[in-house]
């Protein structure tokens, strides 16, 4: 059988998918605690140079790479050389995994949405998210009891991301995007100004704004700029080579990108002043200093969002429904986006329907998230998300940039394919960015993620946990992505040696 490749139905589409991918439980979630754990104000400068040179890059030579090849992440490397294509597969497995824990948490903001309605969750926020609702258990290896009630709303969300994902790409990807992308934007327009108006604000707002250069020189504060472009902008993954395939022949790419990229981090700073606005409210009415009120991670939005929506002057439940709706919202379009190039890869690899890899990639993936519906759930999370995104990727992207720049020496080749169908010029920037600039800043980030111990001491979890979970997930992902490479084409075999063939004869 041969297979008919998915299209978006506009170039408007796709630069929609790409924006409901890019903007997810990163912007609303992650990007601003990173901002105030690293130098509030100050973070805008590494924010916007990675974003500049790495960021936009990276996100133009996977969409090139899709676009030119025409293919699923495995199979558009295996056209570039057929010794890549493991590096597809093992993007695809991250996705994969990524996904098992990011519909966790889509399911807790379901939840809370729920909650939201008479704001039940009480006075005290913190025992609730971690206690009643999550049920902790007390050790790292204690799995805890199965939580019913965080389980609940994840099979809702698993139901209904896999009645999107059976559907064709552009009806069903496309349409959930084309449907939740403007309700989720004025749902942030309309908490932002609520931050932002609210007695105290400004003293948030301050903390956000105020830089402090100092910070510039810890270069902790240049990797969480470096891993948050890419988390938000949705690189590293495959996700953007496989929506790229998606793409009729013409389409242009640069712009494209930049729109994506740039309203991405439009909304993400958007997100960032509601939600510091809405801190020096907190601080105000609770008299503490704002230092105190902010939690990091997890907590803020679960913890720290309840407890300022109990004290609003008005409209409480509203304002719960509106915040906990929107990283629902966010978190869908980005999930699926994680599913398809699993989807994509096996149908490509394996010649099988689309009904078919839904279920297989929807179905283990559902069984895998299980795991973090325990009492022990939250710390798996935390380890495997950890170690995922300060290696997984950052290997990942470093493996990406040697394959096309290093060794198949395609990247002027990319460049003219981006010129070709693009309305503004990609220049000699873009090559120096990607050869040089970004592979060096990886490469730092990665020999200084790893001389903290190996990461083996994070969160002063057990050191078995963050190798067997850590360690473990990288590895296995890797490994996953290697034995798949080998197995035997099923389907495009011809197509395929036919289209090296046409490379090495020109
Ligand atoms: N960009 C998404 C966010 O900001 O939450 C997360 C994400 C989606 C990462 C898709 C990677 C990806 F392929």
């Amino acid at each position: 059988m041969a297979q008919v490749r998915d299209q978006w139905t506009t170039r408007a589409g796709f630069i929609l998918v790409a924006m409901g991918s890019a903007i997810g439980l990163g912007n609303i979630w992650r990007y601003p605690y990173t901002v105030y754990d690293n130098g509030g104000g100050a973070f805008l400068i590494p924010y916007f140079v990675a974003l500049l040179t790495a960021g936009i890059p990276l996100l133009l030579l996977e969409y090139s790479l899709g676009h030119r090849y025409k293919g699923s992440a495995p199979l558009s490397y295996r056209r570039l050389s057929q010794k890549w294509e493991w590096l597809g597969w093992w993007q695809v497995f991250m996705s994969f995994f990524i996904v098992t824990y990011y519909i966790i948490i889509i399911g807790w903001a379901l939840s809370f949405a729920y909650y939201s309605i008479g704001t039940q969750w009480g006075d005290d926020t913190n025992a609730f998210f971690f206690g009643s609702y999550l049920g902790v258990s007390d050790s790292f290896w204690n799995f805890g009891g199965l939580q019913w009630k965080v389980l609940l709303p994840v099979l809702l969300i698993w139901g209904f991301v896999y009645f999107v994902m059976r559907q064709k790409a552009h009806k069903g990807i496309e349409r959930l995007n084309r449907i939740l992308l403007p309700i989720l934007i004025v749902m942030l327009v309309i908490i932002t100004i609520r931050g932002i108006t609210l007695e105290g604000a400004t003293d948030g707002l301050n903390v956000l704004l105020t830089p402090d250069f100092s910070a510039l020189l810890d270069h902790n504060v240049w990797i969480a700029a470096y891993g948050q472009v890419f988390f938000s902008l949705s690189v590293g993954f495959a996700t953007m080579i496989t929506y790229a395939s998606y793409l009729a022949k013409d389409t242009d790419l640069s712009n494209s990108g930049f729109i994506a990229a740039l309203s991405n981090a439009g909304f993400e700073f958007l997100a960032a002043l509601g939600v510091f606005g809405a801190l020096g409210y907190l601080a105000l009415t609770t008299g503490n200093d704002i230092q105190e009120v902010v939690s990091s991670g997890i907590g803020l939005a679960f913890v720290v969002f309840p407890q300022i929506i109990n004290t609003f002057p008005g409209f409480n439940d509203f304002f719960g429904l509106l915040f906990f709706g929107s990283l629902t919202f966010a978190g869908l379009t980005s999930a699926v986006s994680l599913l398809e190039p699993g989807v994509s890869a096996l149908r490509d690899k394996f010649d099988l329907g689309r009904t078919k890899a839904v279920n297989i990639v929807c179905g283990v993936a559902a069984v895998v998230s299980i795991l973090y519906t325990f009492g022990g759930g939250i710390r798996f999370l935390d380890v495997v998300d950890n170690f995922l995104n300060s290696y997984g990727l950052l290997f990942g992207a470093l493996a990406m940039i040697t394959a096309v720049a290093w060794t198949t020496n395609q990247l002027d080749n990319m460049q003219s394919h981006i010129n070709n169908v693009s309305d503004v010029y990609i220049g000699a920037w873009w090559k120096i960015c990607v050869k040089y600039v970004t592979p060096v800043m990886l490469l730092f980030m990665l020999v200084q993620n790893l001389m903290q111990n190996f990461m083996l001491d994070y969160e002063g979890y057990p050191i078995v946990g963050n190798l067997t979970l850590g360690w473990g997930a990288f590895f296995t992902t890797l490994l996953l992505g290697i034995i798949t490479a080998r197995m035997k084409w099923k389907a495009n075999t011809e197509m395929l040696d036919l289209f090296r063939k046409m490379k090495e004869g020109a």
